[in-house]
């Protein structure tokens, strides 16, 4: 019965998924509407029949935007464009072109574009630097990933005027870093430079003041960077995960002046300890998040999650935090206070750790949390003891014990 329905249902959606091309969409191309009602064409070099295409065809009048990508387009002029004159284009995605040339004028005729992705391509920063004049004022973010670039001063001058808020520089092994890159960019609000190789020593981030979103994951740093002696003031949310900060001690003074800091992503890092009130002075932060810590996680300091702002908090390490009475004892954590000073959290994601919760102390521990509003699943129950844990206590019990 159930399946009968199921296989009713999926009729109409999988249609929907597929809808037959519409208007004069060229071959091996796809046209349709997609996510905001927007007329989309898509033509990509990966999908089987793999067919490469070296020219972009004539879509649709509709289309708003193009999704070109895995096809080759070594030689890129306002020429090349020339199917796409006539179109009120938003998205231009032409990823993984094999583009090595683009000629200077090769974006002044896209009067109506927003969001544009050069990621993946063989383009030199000095032809770039040049078409970036050519782009509307109107611009909003530039997608410039796996470049291997090595960009300098003067770079993104060309978008002067323009409402840039975006731009995305990661996965380009880049180093060194300098703020003032982008610093005649006011309207910019977010950058990723993300998986690049920038350390301790070779980066200054002076020139983003209106920076407030910073993705700075995957980098080389080992210590916490002073985003105050850059004045970073601005930053809401700040990653940082799956770097080498061997240690975050230095956080309480670098970031005493991001008052508008929200979330703070430091998954995957190699720390050892969670130093006491490490977050008590950040005003605004709601969000923590601390997934996949190294295995030589050892401490968490008394107090160190107090904060009066925190809602959502995630922890756990890689091989499970034990969060036991013996483990307590050992001094690894203090049960009797570790939530005692984050009272306005909504939101606790503990799983992947081990928790004792046939012992009243660690179920305690959850006690002052009065708003919690959802353990995410997960925590991990199936601990020593699973057997007597699931005669002993069930989870209403628990959930007792929090509304207490
Ligand atoms: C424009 O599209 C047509 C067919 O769709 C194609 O034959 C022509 O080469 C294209 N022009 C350019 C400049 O790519
Ligand atoms: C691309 O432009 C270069 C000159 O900049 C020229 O030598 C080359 O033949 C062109 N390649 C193609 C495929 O048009
Ligand atoms: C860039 O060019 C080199 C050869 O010069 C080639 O091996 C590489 O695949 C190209 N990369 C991209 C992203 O097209
Ligand atoms: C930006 O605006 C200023 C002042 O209006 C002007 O002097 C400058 O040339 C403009 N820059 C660009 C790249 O358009
Ligand atoms: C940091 O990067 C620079 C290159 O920009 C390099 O010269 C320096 O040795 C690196 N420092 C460390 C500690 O890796
Ligand atoms: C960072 O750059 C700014 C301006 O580009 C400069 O004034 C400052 O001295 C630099 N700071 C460091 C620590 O190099
Ligand atoms: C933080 O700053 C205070 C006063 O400026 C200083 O005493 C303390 O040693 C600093 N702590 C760290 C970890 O740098
Ligand atoms: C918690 O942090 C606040 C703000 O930094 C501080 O005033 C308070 O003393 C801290 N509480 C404890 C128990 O350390
Ligand atoms: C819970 O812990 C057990 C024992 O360590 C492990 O085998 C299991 O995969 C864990 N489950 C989850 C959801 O993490």
């Amino acid at each position: 019965m159930f399946r009968r329905l199921l296989f009713y249902f999926c009729i109409p959606l999988i249609s929907a998924v597929l809808k037959p091309n519409e208007g004069n969409c060229p071959e091996f191309c796809k046209c349709g509407y997609g996510r905001q009602n927007r007329f989309i064409s898509t033509c990509n070099g990966k999908w089987p029949p793999t067919t490469t295409l070296n020219f972009i065809p004539k879509f649709p009048s509709q289309t708003v935007e193009v999704i070109f990508i895995y096809n080759q387009l070594p030689n890129v002029s306002r020429n090349t464009f020339s199917n796409l004159t006539d179109l009120k284009l938003i998205n231009l995605d032409l990823q993984g072109n094999s583009i090595r040339v683009i000629r200077k004028d090769a974006f002044s005729k896209f009067t109506y574009l927003q969001n544009l992705d050069l990621s993946r391509n063989n383009i030199t920063e000095k032809d770039a630097m040049n078409c970036f004049k050519s782009l509307p004022k109107g611009i909003q973010r530039l997608r410039l990933n796996h470049l291997l670039w090595h960009p300098f001063e003067g770079l993104f001058n060309g978008l002067a005027n323009s409402s840039v808020k975006r731009i995305e520089l990661s996965h380009s092994y880049l180093t060194p870093f300098e703020g003032r890159w982008f610093s005649g960019l006011p309207q910019l609000k977010s950058l990723d430079i993300s998986w690049n190789k920038i350390n301790d020593s070779d980066f200054n981030l002076t020139g983003l003041p209106n920076i407030h979103d910073i993705n700075l994951d995957g980098n080389r740093f080992n210590v916490i960077p002073d985003f105050c002696q850059f004045g970073l003031n601005s930053i809401a949310n700040l990653h940082l995960s799956d770097t080498k900060l061997y240690n975050i001690n230095h956080l309480r003074n670098y970031s005493s002046c991001l008052q508008n800091l929200k979330k703070l992503y430091l998954s995957g890092l190699p720390i050892r300890i969670l130093p006491t009130n490490i977050f008590s002075n950040l005003k605004s932060l709601t969000y923590l998040t601390m997934k996949q810590m190294s295995t030589q996680f050892k401490k968490i300091h008394k107090y160190a999650f107090n904060s009066s702002t925190l809602q959502s908090l995630t922890f756990w390490r890689a091989d499970g935090f034990l969060f036991t009475s013996q483990s307590a004892q050992q001094g690894m954590f203090h049960p009797d206070s570790l939530f005692d000073y984050s009272k306005n959290i909504k939101e606790l994601d503990l799983s992947n750790n081990k928790i004792d919760l046939i012992s009243n102390k660690i179920r305690l521990m959850f006690k002052p949390l009065k708003k919690l509003k959802e353990i995410m699943d997960g925590i991990n129950i199936s601990i020593i003891h699973a057997e007597i844990l699931f005669t002993t206590i069930s989870f209403t019990d628990f959930y007792f014990i929090r509304e207490q």
